[in-house]
């Protein structure tokens, strides 16, 4: 069951959709639009756009598109009701008794609950008897009773049903504490078994201050030696950050990015909270946008080891493409953040803070891993460095930190600044091209369609496919012309799949006395709600006379006669005299 029209309008009307996205986005006026860097990928030049005239969204860049209800789905990473409930609560809005789905919700809910209580539950172990084992092991590992409490570290022993059983007596289903990822089923199907056990415990924390997942560290040498939640209902992996909900309130925009939970810690105990790290995946696109909306400087400090530098050229990329800027740490003794604090003992907090003061930015670290791997008395390996270094250089955008970089870099080989800045020239050159080949190419694989979810039929008829969302668009924005669309322009001519649904879906709507798009974000999924914003807004920008929508119903109607045609070669004589019929009444 849907929610209720007007609560939806006035959902809409009370949560304007540049009042709620200002406060994500840095916006700006454009003629009626507002347009800003996209959250939702990493951008230097604005492609996100606000249309106020209907309260959508869209974005060019990347294709994401709605109205402020999905806004709210992607930004704050909400199902539709929670995001409608968010909105309701956001304007001080009820919301209906009932009039819609929110299993998923409620689902949401009991898993939260679920994980707070297991928090709280592993903490307690921590300092029960049984415990004992993981409390000595951080205290061994340096960490201070504060800590431990404000990460609100736990355990789980070693006692298959522990946790299952407490969480049973709370009054948790076995198939709730299964989708939470807590349990897993017994192969037998007979019962329920923790998935920590003899483990110090990790608890990952959300933006909201929801326990959303679980790392539990082995004590000893057996693997493997983390465990992390899988996926669940309000888990995904590859979208969170470890401790992003105590980074996010230094005010001070910059994160440190650490490898894993330990390191996390280690660098907080030593006075740093902004620290985060990835939840045993490599950095993500997603977690590199999540940090551009806390953040416009990160600071890597990866592990020393190939691993973690192999970890830091990925992120690097990553971040820069999110916006970021970056500085890069080199940790003395290959050792990793926590290793180093706490070899320095008491001054290990003052001695972090120094590595952290020497960290150059990505463009110096990766100029140095380049020379550290050359020997600069060869000169076919100085040749090799400085084509090197002009491949990193080709990537810089600005001009004037080019020629800074090839002045260090003439006067470290003693060659002229200008034979450095050929070869950057040279660089530049290639990937101008090689960036051309493969827009080139994305470009030739949008057109043919090949790749499009929504309607993958289009690529076959581009003329009539243009027509239809032309037709579309108008109606959309024409809702009193909906008689005489109708009465020209038959659902069944509508060939591209996608457009027939939302033909009959809209004609429908606009025949009830419906606002066509009200429900949109509720009742299409996302790829097909950001298809439809596209439409209505990339033709409600030009001015549509009713000339033109002659055009498009004509080409809709020639096209559907083509059809036909073609078809009478292979049809039995019912067909053709059903199509006559067809011919002679669109004529008509
Ligand atoms: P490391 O294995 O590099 O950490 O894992 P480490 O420094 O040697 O060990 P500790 O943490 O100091 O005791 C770094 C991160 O990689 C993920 C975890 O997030 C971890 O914090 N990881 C590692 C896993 O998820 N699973 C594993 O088996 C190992
Ligand atoms: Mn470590």
């Amino acid at each position: 069951m849907p929610l209720p029209e007007g609560f939806l309008s006035e959902l809409k009307m009370r949560n304007d959709i540049t009042d709620v996205a200002s406060s994500y986005v840095n916006l700006k006026r454009r003629g009626r639009n507002m347009v800003g860097l996209c959250p939702f990928h990493g951008e230097k030049t604005p492609s996100f756009n606000i249309y106020t005239e209907n309260g959508s969204f869209y974005c060019f860049g990347c294709g994401v598109g709605g109205d402020v209800i999905t806004f709210i789905m992607k930004s704050e990473n909400l199902d539709y009701i929670d995001a409608v409930k968010f909105l309701a609560q956001r304007a001080g809005m009820e919301m209906p008794e009932s009039g819609f789905d929110d299993s998923m919700s409620l689902l949401k809910k009991r898993i939260y609950e679920a994980n707070r209580e297991a928090a709280r539950f592993f903490y307690s172990q921590l300092y029960a008897k049984v415990g004992e084992i993981g409390l000595n092991y951080f205290r061994q590992r340096g960490l201070q009773e504060k800590t431990i409490r404000h990460f609100g570290l736990g355990f789980a022993d070693d006692n298959r049903f522990s946790l299952c059983n407490h969480l049973r007596s709370k009054g948790f289903k076995d198939s709730e504490i299964v989708t939470a990822n807590l349990a897993f089923n017994s192969k037998s199907g007979k019962g329920i078994y923790d998935r920590f056990n003899n483990r110090v415990m990790f608890p990952i924390i959300d933006l909201r201050g929801n326990v959303i997942a679980f790392g539990g560290r082995i004590m000893t040498d057996e693997k493997p030696k983390y465990l992390n939640t899988s996926d669940t209902p309000v888990f995904e992996k590859s979208a969170n950050l470890f401790s992003l909900n105590n980074a996010k309130n230094t005010g001070e925009r910059t994160l440190i990015l650490c490898e894993g939970y330990m390191d996390v810690i280690a660098v907080n105990q030593a006075g740093f909270q902004n620290a985060v790290a990835t939840l045993g995946t490599a950095l993500t696109q997603k977690q590199a946008v999540l940090m551009k909306r806390y953040a416009d400087e990160v600071i890597i400090c990866y592990d020393a080891d190939e691993a973690g530098q192999k970890a830091t050229a990925r992120a690097i990329d990553l971040l820069r493409d999110a916006g970021l800027t970056i500085k890069v740490v080199s940790i003395p003794q290959g050792k990793d953040p926590d290793e180093f604090i706490k070899s320095k003992g008491s001054s290990g907090a003052e001695a972090f803070k120094n590595v952290l003061e020497c960290s150059g930015n990505d463009v110096e670290y990766r100029l140095s891993k380049s020379k550290s791997k050359y020997n600069m008395k060869l000169p076919e390996s100085r040749v090799a460095y400085v084509n090197e270094c002009a491949g990193i250089l080709a990537e810089l955008s600005n001009p004037a930190e080019r020629e800074i970089y090839a002045s260090k870099i003439s006067g470290e080989l003693e060659i002229s600044k200008e034979s450095v800045l050929q070869l950057v020239e040279k660089e530049l050159k290639r990937k101008t091209g090689n960036r051309r080949k493969k827009e080139f190419r994305t470009i030739q694989t949008k057109l043919s369609g090949r790749d499009d979810k929504v309607t993958p039929d289009r690529y076959k008829k581009p003329r009539v496919t243009s027509a239809e969302e032309a037709l579309l668009a108008y109606l959309l924005n024409h809702p009193d012309k909906l008689n005489y669309i109708t009465s020209r322009i038959d659902e069944n001519k509508i060939q591209t799949g996608f457009y027939k649904k939302l033909y009959i879906y809209f004609c429908e709507r606009i025949k009830n006395g419906k606002d066509p798009l009200n429900a949109v974000s509720g009742d299409f999924t996302a790829e097909e709600a950001a298809r439809i914003f596209q439409i209505v807004n990339s033709y409600s920008s030009r001015i549509a006379t009713e000339q033109s929508l002659q055009e498009y119903i004509d080409v809709i109607n020639d096209e559907f006669l083509k059809l036909k045609t073609k078809d009478v070669a292979n049809a039995s004589m019912e067909d053709i005299q059903e199509q006559l019929k067809r011919i002679r009444d669109s004529h008509q």
